[in-house]
């Protein structure tokens, strides 16, 4: 992946090092409580409102000096040629040989995206013009339980990681676009409580399975979906299965395989990570759930952040400002972690979503050419709504030994019915803003304040706005990567575990056998014969 190839990546670039004088000599010493203070501009210096997002910076540790620097990091780091090349389907996932073109999923029909030979946006909209014909014909009733004409009332999305965690989040968030009679459910862990739990609730004369797996191979999702297929079959025959069950995977003939028949199955393709693939077929639980036209509006959002990536002056583009933040925070600042907070209980799951898209991009030890990287990377990203939160771990915010960076997320308006119970979330949240920042220094040094943290207001929490979030969110990640000189779209750390998983398995089922593994290992596999 392009970029120059500095034998000490990042640490040895001249900006990295004026950047670590300036903290030294300058940042260290100052106080966000006096910085408000002595520069009454300062919200209106260090906050940018594009796109319908209000991002308020200005409670962070930074000066118009550090700006200036963190934008030089960005330009001697080739932000800009790199993130050209990604929207020009170079193969930037270089590791994987593959390009990284998520964009192209929200593309509209006139928007250039390629792959090599493939016109990747003449492919994303036929699988989603397939997706609008399903979805419609389910809610219209004309696609209908098998032998019965029932319509759906359930629909029960299969899948883990990235074929799960943008589903759940955004149905949550979405809650109040609910297509009225259907009801989406999420079954994702291994060990099937989930999905007792969910077959317990639902009647398969009117429930629709959605088996969502890039690969189609993923333990969980395929234990899961047999389960459900033996669960289904023994109440409703082998029969209906081709009517019920539909696939979502890069795998067509592993579809084929389960008995996914071939109307049912919508593709994508090797360009799009796991993780940045709610827009893609891979969504299809969500345009069930929201309808279509809501599906599309999320898409259109995303699509208005790519525009805006592209094209906002490095100095003004909300995702380069949210990367360098964060390079800002972890590696000059010392934050070793990201509590996201969000003041909406619609967004619950949001943080759990962003914990993939920032964790497993980013959470690398080895630089694009495979060399140890020297600096700190993906902090541990973390995070409840508001003002639960409040009440659990903010004091370890505020006073605990530790430094923590915040993104705060709210609407405006808010999805519940009360708008005068939102402004007392609303309220709660610029007063923790205000008390991290400021502290309350008696002298004893007990309430320190000089908490660095972001504030993302919106007008209210839709379609199109929660396509924004996370664009905004997946490319910060990118450019956080870029600097840091690593892949953000390869997880090879997770592979040494699910090879392991394989080998456990017959372990745990024949423990006597099991002569491997270490002598933790063994002592629990005894544990576990004593106790099952
Ligand atoms: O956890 C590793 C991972 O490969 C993720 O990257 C991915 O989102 C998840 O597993 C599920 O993979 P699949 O969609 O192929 O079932």
């Amino acid at each position: 992946m392009g970029g120059k190839k500095a034998v000490n990546w990042p640490r040895g670039l001249k900006s990295w090092g004026a950047l670590k004088d300036h903290c030294r000599e300058d940042i260290r010493k100052r106080h966000l409580g006096d910085m408000f203070r002595r520069d009454p501009e300062r919200f209106t210096r260090f906050s940018i409102e594009a796109e319908g997002l209000l991002l308020d910076y200005s409670r962070h540790r930074v000066t118009r000096k550090t700006m200036k620097l963190l934008n030089r990091l960005a330009l001697e780091t080739n932000v800009e040629a790199l993130r050209e090349g990604m929207f020009a389907g170079e193969h930037i996932n270089e590791s994987e040989d593959r390009a990284v073109l998520h964009a192209a999923l929200r593309a509209d029909r006139d928007d250039p995206y390629f792959d090599g030979e493939l016109d990747a946006t003449a492919a994303v909209h036929e699988v989603l013009d397939r997706m609008d014909a399903f979805v419609r014909a389910v809610h219209s009733g004309q696609y209908a339980g098998h032998g019965t004409g029932r319509h759906f009332t359930d629909v029960v999305n299969i899948g883990i990681g990235g074929s799960d965690l943008g589903i759940e989040m955004a149905v949550g968030a979405l809650a109040n676009y609910a297509v009225p009679g259907l009801r989406v459910h999420c079954v994702s862990n291994i060990d099937g409580v989930g999905l007792a739990d969910t077959l317990a609730r639902i009647d398969p004369a009117t429930t629709l399975f959605v088996v969502c797996s890039k690969t189609f191979t993923t333990l969980e999702t395929l234990t899961n979906a047999h389960a459900a297929r033996a669960w289904f079959v023994e109440r409703f025959g082998a029969e209906a299965v081709r009517t019920h069950f539909v696939g979502v995977s890069t795998n067509h003939e592993a579809m084929d395989e389960f008995g996914i028949s071939p109307a049912n199955r919508f593709g994508f393709w090797d360009f799009v990570g796991g993780r940045f693939s709610m827009w893609s077929a891979v969504g299809l639980a969500i345009a069930l759930g929201i309808g279509m036209d809501n599906f599309r509006a999320l898409l259109a959002g995303g699509r208005v952040i790519d525009r805006h990536f592209r094209d906002a002056p490095l100095d003004q583009n909300l995702p380069v400002l949210m990367g360098l933040l964060s390079v800002w925070n972890t590696n000059f600042l010392g934050a070793e972690s990201l509590a996201v907070l969000p003041y909406d209980s619609r967004l619950a799951r949001f943080p759990a979503y962003l914990q993939q898209l920032h964790m497993e991009s980013n959470g690398k030890g080895r630089r694009r050419d495979g060399t140890r990287v020297s600096v700190a990377t993906a902090p541990v990203l973390w995070g409840e709504p508001g003002s639960n939160a409040q009440h659990s771990f903010f004091q370890l915010l505020h006073q605990g030994t530790r430094q923590v960076a915040i993104d705060f997320l709210a609407p405006v308006q808010g999805s519940g019915p009360s708008q005068g119970q939102h402004d007392l979330a609303l309220a709660n949240m610029l007063a923790q803003a205000r008390a991290l920042a400021e502290g309350d220094d008696d002298g004893s040094g007990g309430y320190p304040g000089n908490r660095p943290s972001t504030t993302l207001l919106f007008q209210k929490l839709d379609p199109e706005t929660l396509g924004k979030l996370v664009a905004l969110y997946e490319h910060k990640v990118f450019v956080e990567s870029v600097i840091w000189g690593i892949n953000a779209f390869d997880q090879p750390g997770v592979e040494l575990g699910k090879r392991l998983a394989r080998e456990m398995t017959d372990a745990v089922a024949q423990p006597d056998g099991f002569q491997g593994g270490d002598a933790s290992t063994r002592g629990l596999l005894d544990a576990i014969v004593r106790w099952r």
